[in-house]
């Protein structure tokens, strides 16, 4: 079987991007009979961007809950929290060895954080921890702990997933085949969606929009989505228009052509915002129902987690353990 495998940072509020780019597809794939899925929600990760313990708490439910409304079945898959598998800051460590510091000096998100220090700073790394510099290591633990061959995402974890392969191979070069080489599954008709602002929708620049919105808020934060300046009966581009691209991440092809039809024959923003929002609303809102009943219960989410946790480590654990005697360790007694 083909094992699919996704996480997602547990910082925030989930928000369209992250449904669009990793939960919808990852969820469409896990229904087929031919795949065996693994969804887990990266809190080890989450200390790299966040220290404020209750936030991170309060994120793990919120995603985990997500995932559970758009309709992940626990029973089908693998359901877990990064945390609870010990064998995965155990892997990073031997992967870790094995790992080029030359390939983390290019990773994108140390690289951002490098130049905003700025070119006249002493130290190019200051303020920068050993957590960000590694994250792309935690990462290939995720993934080949699991041997997962496809890893749905949007397109800004792409070169994760290629570092992942990178290290997996080097392992597989000096101790034997242990680790399947993973590809990156990228949707490109919404591999980047963009935000409030037009720039990608991310946590870090703050221009999402969460994922449960309730009626009258989503409304609210779709007319704050940037457009230009032409009235109603001027024709609109759909090139670089955020509205049209959340628009088309929302529909089907047909719908997409006649939004297409509709900027070019001038229609409103106005308008153009209220067939979004109904579009967005009539895909979300039987699951946003779940969402709220679900996260009013957090002990049943943490029941979940735990059960996905342990038929999770039972995969891992004799995996991360042919691992250690490959390297040289003795077995865990
Ligand atoms: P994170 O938490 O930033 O995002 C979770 C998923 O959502 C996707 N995404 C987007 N897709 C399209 N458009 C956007 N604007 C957008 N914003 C976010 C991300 O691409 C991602 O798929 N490092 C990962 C979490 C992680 C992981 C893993 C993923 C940890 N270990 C192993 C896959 C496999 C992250 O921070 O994603």
């Amino acid at each position: 079987k083909t094992r699919v495998l996704t996480g997602i940072t547990t910082t925030g509020s989930p928000h369209l991007g992250n449904y669009v780019g990793a939960i919808r597809p990852a969820i469409a794939a896990s229904r087929s009979d031919d795949v065996e899925s693994f969804f887990f929600l990266a809190d080890y990760h989450a200390l790299v961007k966040c220290e404020d313990p209750q936030r991170v708490q309060r994120s793990t439910l919120e995603i985990a809950a997500s995932w559970l409304a758009c309709g992940l079945d626990p029973d089908r898959v693998y359901f877990y929290r990064q945390s609870d598998i010990p064998e995965i800051p155990e892997l990073t460590w031997i992967l870790a060895c094995s790992t080029g510091k030359g390939l983390l000096n290019r990773a994108h998100a140390y690289k951002a954080a490098v130049d905003a220090n700025g070119a006249e700073g002493d130290d190019p790394d200051a303020g920068i921890t050993m957590g960000l510099y590694s994250y792309p290591v935690l990462m290939a633990a995720d993934i080949l702990a699991f041997n997962a061959h496809r890893v749905p995402v949007g397109r800004d974890q792409i070169q994760h997933i290629e570092m992942a392969r990178d290290i997996g191979a080097r392992v597989n070069h000096r101790y034997g085949e242990h680790f399947v080489l993973p590809e990156a599954q990228v949707d490109e008709q919404v591999a980047t969606l963009p935000g409030l602002d037009g720039r990608k929708m991310s946590k870090s620049y703050d221009n999402t929009i969460p994922l449960w919105l309730p009626d009258k808020a989503l409304k609210a934060a779709i007319a704050r989505i940037v457009t230009d300046s032409r009235a109603p009966g001027e024709p609109k581009d759909t090139a670089g228009s955020a509205l049209f691209e959340i628009y088309r991440a929302f529909a089907s092809a047909g719908e997409t052509a006649a939004m297409a039809q509709a900027f070019a024959d001038g229609i409103g923003w106005g308008e153009a915002k209220q067939k979004l929002y109904e579009r967005i609303d009539s895909e979300l809102r039987p699951m946003r129902e779940r969402y709220y009943q679900l996260i009013a219960k957090p002990g049943e989410i943490e029941e979940i987690l735990r059960f996905g946790g342990r038929k999770a480590r039972a995969l891992a654990i004799p995996l991360v353990s042919s691992l250690r005697m490959a390297v040289g360790i003795a077995p865990l007694f």
